[in-house]
């Protein structure tokens, strides 16, 4: 086999800027703060940092809704100060790639104010305008992902224009040549200060289906299109002419085209499931997420070994999996999973588990100090335009009660898992200056153990846990490189596989204990013993028996095969 790839061996760390490290004492973070903690980064044991949008933005989609490609928001620094944090990351031995945001704008970028400032305007066809239907409603029944009708009415100009996502975040018009053509100037520019690739924002919704037919599935003026309420079926049957439409293909080969023009394997990550984005083999994108393994209210082994057949058997030949668990768009992973009495050590069961799946694996902030999701009481300390939007759909449009919305929203809002960094027991969690107001609270988990300074030193913390495992997973080629062999097929309280290297001979066999009792599964492995190699409980090293294996409750090890 060939060599792998520096994005296939790394393990990826997702950092929010906003919630990092705030240096400047304005309660929001910024490139400074991020730099002072790359020595932290190195240390956990990560390869690979990607930076949530960090472009000037009017943050109502927090950065998501991109006012200028080519700049860093003022909040975070300056272009030089990202430099300066590439440089300092790269000189660690991190590499960086960033978000790009493709299928559309802020409405305060200049080309979306000169686009709607005339129907002649020359920038107006760099977004997707249609006149109004003869009863001058929106032109079709399209709804937008955030909820509510995708058009949306230019008073002054008399006609709509399309935005999958908020109003204020318009759909560019990839038909026209310019846009591309500005689109991949961008890219250039962040490749030639050094980036090492990006992350690719929702690629499903690049094109639209060009005739703009309604959806046969009414949808009602105001509805609120959601995950979290809808039928997983339903919510893309709804969507279907608005997402993976033709020309997706086409134009992430030519991304890729573009990326590898460029020295040092940069890598391209799409925000998407759907592994037809790896190309006929490995033409387009490097890395797919595996969001399917995330989406479920509990991981048990069933479900990972059905995932993992049909993930690893779908993948064209030549591509590479790549798992996550968290990220700024769900819960944390911990309060996601967790069942309130084992927090902890599902925790390490979840990482175990991330970090021995065959793939590249990508870690979410504040994952490895446990933290949890925010608990918000009122609506004032709402960031996401999105749950604010949601709230007044449900009380102004649905007739919701407004306690009843309340709740709802707050239950399910994303900045629930956006919280500030904790650094340490300081107020402010060492985030930012004490006397500063963080734009999103801290949670007060923060003075309980859940913090850098309260675990670095810990031993048994989960901090030290996360070190150690990226550590073996570093330095074990079949964690590495290894193929992926269910044994167990049926069982249900334990995950048990083999990760088989061919070229160091290495083969490892992971079982994870996912019940809370202790289990005594039997292995045959053909007479071969085996040896300790990583355990999440106390144990001794050496040869341990497999006739049967012995684990203690939510117990994970690792051992080599000899
Ligand atoms: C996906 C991003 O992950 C999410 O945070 C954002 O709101 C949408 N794309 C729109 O850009």
């Amino acid at each position: 086999m060939a060599p792998l790839k520096w994005w296939q061996r790394a393990v990826f760390y997702q950092i929010y800027p906003r919630s990092f490290a705030d240096a400047n004492g304005d309660g929001i973070g910024d490139f400074p703060g991020m730099t002072a903690k790359l020595d932290y980064l190195r240390d956990l044991g990560v390869d690979a940092l990607w930076l949530s949008p960090h472009y000037p933005s009017p943050f109502l989609d927090c950065g998501y809704d991109i006012a200028d490609y080519c700049d860093v928001a003022p909040e975070y620094g300056t272009l030089w100060d990202f430099s300066r944090f590439l440089q300092k990351a790269h000189e660690r031995g991190l590499r960086v790639i960033l978000d790009l945001v493709l299928n559309h704008t802020s409405d305060q970028h200049a080309w979306f104010r000169e686009a709607r400032s005339s129907r002649a305007s020359p920038w107006r066809d760099w977004y997707v305008w249609r006149d109004p239907a003869p009863d001058g409603g929106p032109p079709n029944n399209w709804a937008s992902i955030f909820g509510g009708p995708a058009w949306t009415l230019d008073q002054a100009t008399g006609q709509y224009y399309y935005h999958v996502f908020l109003p204020e975040q318009p759909d560019l018009n990839w038909r026209n040549p310019e846009v591309k053509a500005a689109l991949w100037d961008a890219v250039r520019f962040w490749l030639d200060l050094g980036v090492d690739g990006f992350r690719l924002d929702a690629i499903a919704t690049i094109f639209e289906h060009p005739d703009l037919p309604d959806h046969t599935l009414p949808v009602s003026p105001g509805a609120v299109l959601d995950a979290n309420t809808l039928p997983w079926d339903d919510y893309w049957q709804l969507l279907r002419f608005q997402l993976h439409q033709p020309g997706m293909h086409e134009l992430m080969k030519e991304l890729r085209a573009l990326v590898e023009s460029y020295p040092g394997d940069r890598v391209l990550v799409g925000e998407d499931e759907d592994l037809a984005f790896h190309g006929s083999g490995d033409d387009e994108l490097h890395l797919v997420f595996n969001f399917p393994l995330q989406r479920t209210r509990r991981i048990t082994p069933a479900h990972v070994r059905a995932n993992q057949a049909l993930r690893l058997g779908a993948l064209p030949p030549g591509a590479w999996p790549c798992n996550t668990l968290g990220n700024h768009d769900a819960p944390r992973v911990w309060s996601r999973y967790g069942d309130g009495a084992h927090d902890a050590a599902l925790a390490r069961l979840h990482l175990a588990l991330l970090l021995t799946l065959k793939g590249t694996p990508f870690l979410y902030y504040g994952e490895e100090l446990g933290m949890a999701d925010l608990e918000l009481s009122d609506l004032g300390q709402l960031r996401d335009t999105n749950a604010i939007n949601r709230y007044r759909a449900l009380t102004e449009r649905r007739g919701v009660a407004p306690e009843a919305a309340l709740r709802e929203v707050l239950a399910t809002t994303r900045d629930r898992c956006r919280g500030p960094m904790q650094w340490s027991e300081a107020p402010n969690a060492g985030f930012t200056a004490p006397e500063a107001v963080p734009w999103l609270p801290l949670h007060p988990n923060h003075r309980a153990g859940v913090s850098v300074a309260a675990q670095a030193d810990d031993p048994g913390s989960l901090l030290s846990f996360y070190r150690r495992l990226l550590a073996l997973r570093r330095a074990t080629p079949a964690l590495l490189a290894g193929e992926f062999e269910v044994l167990h097929p049926d069982s249900e309280d334990h995950l048990a596989f083999l990760r088989h290297d061919r070229d160091s001979g290495q083969t490892c066999l992971v079982v994870l204990n996912f019940s809370g009792a202790a289990q005594r599964p039997a292995f045959d492995l053909g007479g071969r013993a085996a040896r300790l190699r990583f355990s999440s409980a106390e144990r001794p090293a050496g040869r341990l028996d497999l006739q049967p294996l012995s684990l203690a409750p939510f117990e994970a090890v690792i051992l080599d095969l000899l």
